[in-house]
């Protein structure tokens, strides 16, 4: 992978927005591979703000996200049903129908709806394969190494499916939950590291020296199951956007 260091998040979003503008200028209908959680959301600030400066047409844009908790309706504000809506697509001004989040035709059924969620995961795959397949996918990574919600120990061959979050996880979500791990969902759909690494470009976005450790291991550690992220190592176009902080332990 390429590793860029960067003084902050804004202009990691400003390499990732002039991006996304080009591409969206030669393919109108480009597949956005989105993510939720705090590392993204300057770049989407900042693609929102030059696709409005350079007045692209985005209304044929396709979007498809990473993830989703189970368990909450997609109405809830956490849900990232709600984020992405929140995040992407109204600041951007896409067209809803055409973006796309997990959990979304679970329609928030519980887990215990088993036939429901058991097909969930391939006709999620499906979906992208038909709209052809993401162009750029934009990750965070968890302080685990996690890349959408796959947690260590996830196939390096996953494709869609219903996974359970790791404690980890869940504590370092809890901002989002009244600071309270209970309220944190147990489950989620998520993309696999099969799925992700099927997207034409990967960009990682870390930020932090919480990250830095998971970045030396995806960087720098041998391609493991252990570390997620340490996947991108297979890509071919893995582009990998750090700010000092999170590049601290790379050597
Ligand atoms: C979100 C996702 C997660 C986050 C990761 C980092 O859709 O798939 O893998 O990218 O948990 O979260 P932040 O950016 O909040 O540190």
């Amino acid at each position: 992978a390429e590793v860029i260091i960067v003084k902050d998040e804004a202009e990691a979003g400003e390499i990732y927005a002039r991006s996304v503008a080009d591409l969206i200028k030669a393919k109108p209908d480009a597949v956005l591979g989105l993510a939720t959680g705090s590392s993204p959301l300057a770049a989407y600030q900042a693609l929102a703000a030059l696709v409005k400066k350079e007045s692209n047409d985005v209304s044929q844009v396709r979007g498809f996200a990473l993830d989703e908790y189970l368990g909450l309706p997609l109405t809830h504000p956490e849900s990232y049903h709600s984020t992405i809506h929140r995040t992407v697509v109204e600041p951007l001004g896409l067209d809803p129908a055409k973006v796309h989040v997990p959990g979304d035709v679970l329609e928030g059924a519980p887990l215990t709806d088993g036939e429901k969620v058991s097909g969930a995961g391939a006709a999620y795959d499906q979906a992208i394969a038909e709209a052809g397949g993401v162009d750029v996918q934009i990750l965070g990574i968890g302080t685990d190494g996690h890349i959408g919600f796959n947690e260590p120990g996830s196939s390096l061959a996953s494709g869609t499916r219903v996974k359970t979050l790791a404690e980890r996880t869940r504590i370092d979500n809890a901002r989002f939950f009244n600071d309270d791990v209970n309220q944190v969902p147990m489950h989620c759909i998520t993309q696999g590291i099969g799925t992700i690494l099927k997207a034409r470009h990967l960009v990682l976005l870390a930020f932090g020296a919480g990250k830095a450790e998971a970045i030396a291991e995806t960087v720098e550690g041998g391609v493991s199951a252990f570390c997620p992220a340490s996947a991108l190592q297979l890509h071919p176009h893995a582009t990998i956007i750090v700010d000092e902080a999170a590049a601290s332990r790379l050597r």
